[in-house]
């Protein structure tokens, strides 16, 4: 970051990660990310990612990316000018900027750093080029970057509304009781195929996709209910039920992925062991070999210490949406 004191435009902002307990798979717009069915998740109070955006003196040709103290290529840095141009399209704006994003959480290690960058992003974005959106406009436009972001805008739990068009497409608050994650990294390592690729690769070829869109429905209808029920348990269970339904039409793909790995496996049959002793827990993983264990806040450390030795553990709840720091980072 520049040291000299500027007075151009400029905002950060803070945003966590989200695990989904109903997932999202499968596009029916890929330029406008809209999803085939909506999906449910609790946004993380870990893993921050801290975004700034300043915007460039009129003349700037070229955007610049700086994530985790590096400059960016690839594909990063092209998704990432693609979004400042969606923003500049909206503020009717064609001032080049400068990023800078700090991740917490190892990127690509499946904790879903692309929903806490872009929903990071599409806060500090649209402050710096100064269009002031509302919650609905801002998981709407975070949809644009990652289609997960568009969860990780909002506090605590999140039900991301299927929608028809960009309009309808967003997330919103749903009340669900107080839940914990803990969260066991089997492989920090980036994986092989990134969600946006191995869900188009499914949508192209698995035999299963339509069923997986129609029990996704389901779930997330029965998730609703649970979640306004209270019912921690059921909540449990269909995150786990669901989870297993998404590697399963994952591994069903042509050539197949297959995410979850042996260590992945022992993390649910832990889960499995520590129901039989009366424990409500239930596993769920994204797109990667870590797993999470869903339980509540007092059953939390008995199942981190079931969990020791089968990766690096770390015990989650329910935290904020993105929000803006002010200039003395508070
Ligand atoms: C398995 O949001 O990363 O984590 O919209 O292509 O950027 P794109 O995909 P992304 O996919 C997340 C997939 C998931 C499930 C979920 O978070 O709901």
């Amino acid at each position: 970051m520049s040291t000299e004191k500027t007075s151009r435009p400029a905002a950060t902002a803070v945003a966590h990660p989200n695990i989904a307990l109903v997932k999202y798979w499968g596009k029916r717009d890929d330029e406008l990310i809209l999803p085939v069915a909506g999906s449910m998740s609790m946004t993380l109070d870990a893993f921050a990612t801290t975004t700034t955006v300043e915007l460039l003196e009129e003349g700037a040709a070229t955007d610049s990316f700086i994530l985790n103290d590096a400059p960016a290529s690839g594909k990063p840095l092209e998704r990432t000018v693609a979004f400042l141009d969606h923003v500049r399209a909206l503020a009717g704006s064609e001032r080049r900027a400068a990023v800078t994003s700090v991740n917490e959480a190892p990127t690509g290690a499946g904790l879903a750093s692309s929903a806490s960058g872009f929903a990071a992003l599409a806060l500090a974005a649209s402050t710096a080029y100064g269009l002031e959106l509302d919650e609905r406009a801002l998981s709407r436009l975070a949809r644009r970057g990652s289609g997960s972001a568009s969860r990780s805008i909002i506090d605590r739990y999140a039900v991301w509304h299927a929608g028809t068009d960009d309009e309808s497409s967003f997330a919103e608050e749903i009340e669900a009781p107080d839940l914990r994650l803990v969260i066991v990294t089997v492989d920090a390592r980036e994986k092989a195929v990134s969600s946006r690729e191995a869900m188009r690769l499914t949508a192209q070829t698995s035999p299963f996709y339509e069923a997986w869109i129609g029990s996704t429905e389901a779930s997330l209808e029965e998730m609703t209910r649970a979640c306004a029920a209270g019912d921690a348990t059921r909540i449990g269970e269909i995150t786990e039920s669901h989870a297993l339904r998404m590697h399963a039409v994952i591994s069903s793909t042509e050539p197949p992925v297959r995410y979850l790995a042996p260590g992945s496996v022992a993390v649910f049959d832990v889960a499995v062991r520590l129901r039989e002793q009366g424990v409500p827990v239930y596993g769920t993983a994204d797109a990667g070999p870590n797993v999470c264990l869903l339980t509540t806040p007092e059953h939390a450390d008995q199942v981190a210490a079931a969990v020791e030795g089968l990766g690096e553990v770390r015990v989650v709840g329910p935290g904020p949406g993105a929000r803006l720091l002010d200039e003395q980072g508070a």
